[in-house]
């Protein structure tokens, strides 16, 4: 295994991560199972980190995809007009926007992450005028340095070499403990002249915080945070990059609560293909872009554009597919209840929504790492969040069968008795 990743080793900057975690050479992937050019096959419980939320090389998007290359459709097109874009734009209004009641326009940014939430920052500090933004303890938000300020983690935050302002930093719901509504604290420093914090052009907010820990919001917070910044010009921005498409049982995980941000990040799972895109929703009046004042080149990955259509046609055009994850979901949540039980002296804690779980160990912070790196040993790819690395974070394929859940929880389980035992 050593001399195939030599050359990585080698060549590849310091900066490499995932390959450290998972030192293998991956070479093909179908649905939830990884092969390496060994041979080796690992199921997957990591879905590129939400990425892939409808397995890998999915056929229906492959085929989408050979057919649009064979008939010679456009692949780059900068923000110009291409008959995949239209076809996209019109899905997403006939299946997304239409069906729940939402009016935005749709900013295609740079294909990052990071890049659509520069860009929803930046719009909502023109619109308003403003330049301070609350975001949360334990966010992330993407490495860009717009983006960097609003994350929490210190391992991010201190690469960035610049001091990183017009964040004010608050407290997540549930980071005080499950008794202290953190918005007590937001409205007060908000309306107190004292309290030191600029009002602020927007708050950041995920309704479930992937990286920092798998922390979910309550629906009564989220709730209460849009009525809090609606009444004080506040713009609320969702950032649905990870938690977004379908990952928490519905299509944006600030559905349940009913609420309507004025700004959604959306990426990672958008082209379901898993090529690179990343959109910005804007409530109209918040549209204040100058045309051209947000450029990047690779804002046309038609291809992303083709795939993204055939994953809202065949996962969204009925109930189906929202069915089955919520199917999944209880499965998951039952196992790890289960293995929580069966744990006491460990403390464990299960959090999490649609097939987006974390199970948390405070008690052993290093357990959930030791964990993956045992379940990796015995082909289950499994990774850790949280400010410690302390929470196993369960983000499989939606697409994913019951049984090949079933086989990575046991994975799971063997993986904890060897750690336990080590
Ligand atoms: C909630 C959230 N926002 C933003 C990002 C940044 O996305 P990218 O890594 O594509 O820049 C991520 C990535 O994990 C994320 O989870």
């Amino acid at each position: 295994m050593s001399d195939a990743l030599d050359v990585f080793d080698r060549r590849e900057s310091e900066v490499r991560g995932y390959v450290r975690a998972f030192p293998t050479v991956f070479d093909r992937a179908a649905g939830s199972t990884l092969v390496g050019e060994d041979g080796r096959e690992y199921l997957d419980f990591f879905a590129g980190a939400g990425v892939l939320n409808y397995g890998h090389n999915n056929p229906l998007f492959t085929r989408a995809l050979i057919e649009y290359l064979e008939r010679g459709g456009i692949i780059h097109g900068l923000d110009m007009a291409t008959s995949a874009k239209k076809a996209f734009i019109e899905a997403f209004e006939r299946l997304v926007l239409e069906p729940r009641g939402l009016d935005y326009k749709l900013q295609f940014t740079g294909p990052t992450g990071a890049n659509a939430v520069e860009a929803a920052l930046k719009v909502a500090r023109q619109a308003t005028g403003r330049s301070n933004v609350i975001a949360f303890t334990n966010a992330f938000h993407g490495l860009s340095v717009g983006a960097l300020a609003a994350t929490g983690n210190s391992h991010y935050r201190e690469a960035a070499g610049i001091t990183l302002d017009d964040v004010t930093r608050l407290p997540y719901d549930g980071y005080l403990g499950a008794d202290v509504d953190t918005l007590d604290l937001l409205e007060k420093m908000l309306d107190d002249p004292g309290s030191g914090v600029d009002l602020p052009a927007a708050v950041i907010v995920e309704a479930v915080q992937g990286e920092g820990g798998i922390n979910v919001a309550s629906v009564p917070w989220l709730q209460r945070l849009r009525a809090v910044t609606a009444e004080r010009g506040i713009l609320l921005i969702l950032d649905e990059i990870q938690a977004g498409v379908g990952r928490t049982g519905a299509f944006f995980a600030f559905e349940e609560a009913g609420i309507v941000p004025d700004l959604v990040t959306v990426s990672k799972s958008i082209s379901g293909s898993g090529l690179p895109m990343s959109l910005v929703l804007l409530r109209p009046e918040v549209d204040v872009w100058k045309p051209g004042a947000h450029t990047g080149t690779f804002r046309g990955n038609n291809l992303a554009f083709v795939s993204a259509r055939a994953a809202l046609e065949n996962y969204w055009a009925d109930t189906a597919f929202v069915d089955g994850v919520a199917t999944k979901s209880a499965l998951l949540a039952e196992e790890l209840s289960a293995i929580a039980a069966e744990h006491p002296e460990l403390g464990f804690v299960v959090r999490g929504r649609g097939l987006m779980y974390g199970l948390a160990c405070d008690a052993d912070r290093g357990l959930a790492g030791r964990i993956s790196k045992l379940a990796f040993e015995r082909g289950l790819i499994i990774e850790t969040s949280g400010a410690h690395d302390e929470v196993l974070k369960f983000l499989p394929a939606l697409t994913i069968a019951d049984d090949e859940l079933r086989r990575g929880l046991a994975i799971v389980r063997e993986s904890l008795a060897a750690a336990i035992a080590e």
